[in-house]
C-alpha cells in the first residue's frame, strides 16, 4: 500500500502521489466532476466567504490539480529554506502568465520586461495589458548599472518580468542581482522557468517571487496537453492570483492535470537525458563547416555559460543555431530533416526543430528580433530522447543539401 510519508528528496517527490481518496487508488484518479456535494453546509459557506479551502467547483480546484500544484511548489522549494511556496495550475503556460500579471498589475504601472520573450507573453504584455493602461520598459537586463537607472528613474515600475534561459536564444538573466535590485524599490520578479524547470533551476533560491511555467513542454514532457503552473514564495501573493484564477477561469482541467502529473514522475530522468544528447548534438553542430553559430549553454561559446554555471545545474535540452547560409540555408535544413519533427513546440520525448522567426517569435517586430539575435536563419532544436546517433545522422543529411 502506498504511504503518505513525505521526502525532500526531488526525485521522490517527482515520482510520489498522496492518496487522494478513500479507495486507495495508486494513481491519483480523475475527477471529471464540475461540482462537489456539500456535505458541511458551513464548511461550504465558508468556503464562498474565503475563509477555507474545501472542493466546491472545479473552475476554483479541484482533487486532480490540487495535489499536483503542490507538489510542483515543493519541487520549486526543494532544499530551500524559509519559503512557503504555492502552486496554481492552469489551462495553459499563457493563462499562468497573464493571469500571474494581472494578479500584480493596475492601470498605470509598469512592468520592466526582459527585450525579448516568448512571442504570445510579449504580444500579451505589450497590447492587452496595454490596453488595460500598462506601461512597458524592454530591457535586456544585462547592464545592472541602466536597470538601477531605469528603476531609478520610473516609480511605477511594480514588476521585472524575465525568461531565464531565453527562448530560443539561451541568454540568460542574472535573477539573484536583478532581484537585489528590485527588491530595494518593492518591485517583484517573476520568472518564465519553462526551458529550464526546477530541477535545473530554482529561481527561487536567488530571490525571485513568483514563477511561471508552460508546463506544456518538459513538465509534461511528452506533449500530450496543454497546461500552465504558478508558483508564488508568499501566501499573500498566492491569495492574489487565487483570485484570478477563479474570476478568468483557466483553471487547468483534471484530464490535463492527470498527463501532467504522470510527466512530472520521470521529469530528472529525461531532463538527464535531454541534456546528455544535447550536447553531443551541439558539439557535433559546433565543428560543422555550415553552422555558423550555436546557442547551447553546455560551450564555452555562449556568452553566459558562466552565469548557467552559476546559477543553474545543466545546459538544459534546448539550443538554437544558424546555419552560414543564412535563411535559404536553414530553410534547406528544415525541409531535409526526416527523423526528428519540424513543430513549434518543444520539451518533448522526440526531437523538434522550428524556424523560430516565422513561429514562436512571428509576433516580435524584426527589428527587436534581429537586435536580440532571432536572425532569420536560426533554427531551434528541442533535443529528444532518442538515440544521439539517430538525431546526429539526420542532422548530418540535412545539412548536406544545404
Ligand atoms: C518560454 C515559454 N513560456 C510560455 C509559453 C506559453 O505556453 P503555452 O503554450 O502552454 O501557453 C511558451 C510556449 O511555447 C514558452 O516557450
Amino acid at each position: 500500500m502506498s504511504t503518505n510519508i513525505h521526502s525532500d528528496n526531488y526525485q521522490s517527490i517527482c515520482v510520489k502521489d498522496p492518496i487522494v481518496e478513500s479507495n486507495n487508488s495508486h494513481i491519483p484518479p480523475i475527477y471529471a466532476t464540475s461540482t462537489f456535494s456539500y456535505e458541511d453546509l458551513e464548511a461550504a459557506f465558508a468556503f464562498f466567504r474565503g475563509e477555507n479551502h474545501i472542493y466546491t467547483y472545479s473552475r476554483f480546484s479541484n482533487p486532480s490539480s490540487a495535489f499536483l500544484a503542490q507538489k510542483i511548489a515543493e519541487l520549486e522549494a526543494c532544499g530551500l529554506k524559509d519559503i512557503e511556496a504555492r502552486g496554481l495550475l492552469f489551462s495553459s503556460g499563457m493563462s499562468a502568465i497573464s493571469s500571474t500579471l494581472i494578479s500584480q498589475l493596475k492601470e498605470g504601472d509598469t512592468i520592466l520586461c526582459q527585450s525579448v520573450i516568448y512571442g504570445a507573453a510579449s504580444d500579451f504584455i505589450h497590447t492587452d495589458l496595454a490596453a488595460f493602461g500598462v506601461h512597458t520598459i524592454d530591457n535586456n537586463l544585462k547592464d545592472l548599472d541602466e536597470v538601477l537607472r531605469i528603476i531609478k528613474g520610473n516609480p511605477t515600475i511594480k514588476i521585472v518580468y524575465l525568461e531565464t534561459p531565453a527562448n530560443p536564444t539561451l541568454y540568460c538573466v542574472d535573477i539573484s542581482a536583478i532581484s537585489k535590485i528590485a527588491h530595494e524599490y518593492g518591485i517583484k520578479v517573476i520568472v518564465d522557468n519553462t526551458f529550464a524547470t526546477s530541477y535545473i533551476q530554482q529561481p527561487f533560491k536567488w530571490g525571485a517571487d513568483i514563477v511561471v511555467y508552460s508546463s506544456t513542454k518538459f513538465m509534461n514532457g511528452h506533449g500530450t496537453g496543454i497546461s500552465g503552473a504558478a508558483v508564488t514564495r508568499n501566501i499573500d501573493d498566492h491569495k492574489k492570483l487565487f483570485k484570478i484564477l477563479k474570476n478568468f477561469g483557466g483553471h487547468c482541467s483534471p484530464f490535463e492535470a492527470f498527463l501532467l502529473n504522470n510527466g512530472i514522475k520521470t521529469l530528472p530522468l529525461r531532463i538527464n537525458q535531454h541534456q546528455h544528447n544535447a550536447q553531443m548534438l551541439a558539439d557535433f553542430l559546433e565543428q560543422h563547416d555550415k553552422i555558423g553559430k550555436v546557442n547551447f549553454l553546455g560551450l564555452l561559446s555562449h556568452p553566459d555559460y558562466e552565469l548557467a554555471q552559476e546559477q543553474m545545474h545543466g545546459p538544459t535540452g534546448m539550443m538554437s543555431f544558424e546555419l552560414k547560409g543564412g535563411l535559404k540555408a536553414g530553410m534547406a535544413f528544415q525541409e531535409n530533416i526526416r527523423f526528428c519533427t519540424r513543430t513549434a513546440s518543444l520539451g518533448t520525448a522526440d526531437t523538434l526543430i522550428t524556424h523560430s522567426a516565422s513561429t514562436s517569435h512571428s509576433v516580435v517586430p524584426e527589428e527587436i528580433r534581429l537586435k536580440n539575435g532571432i536572425t532569420a536563419g536560426l533554427i531551434r532544436c528541442s533535443v529528444g530522447l532518442e538515440h544521439i546517433d539517430d538525431i546526429i545522422k539526420d542532422f548530418e543529411n540535412a545539412l548536406s543539401f544545404v
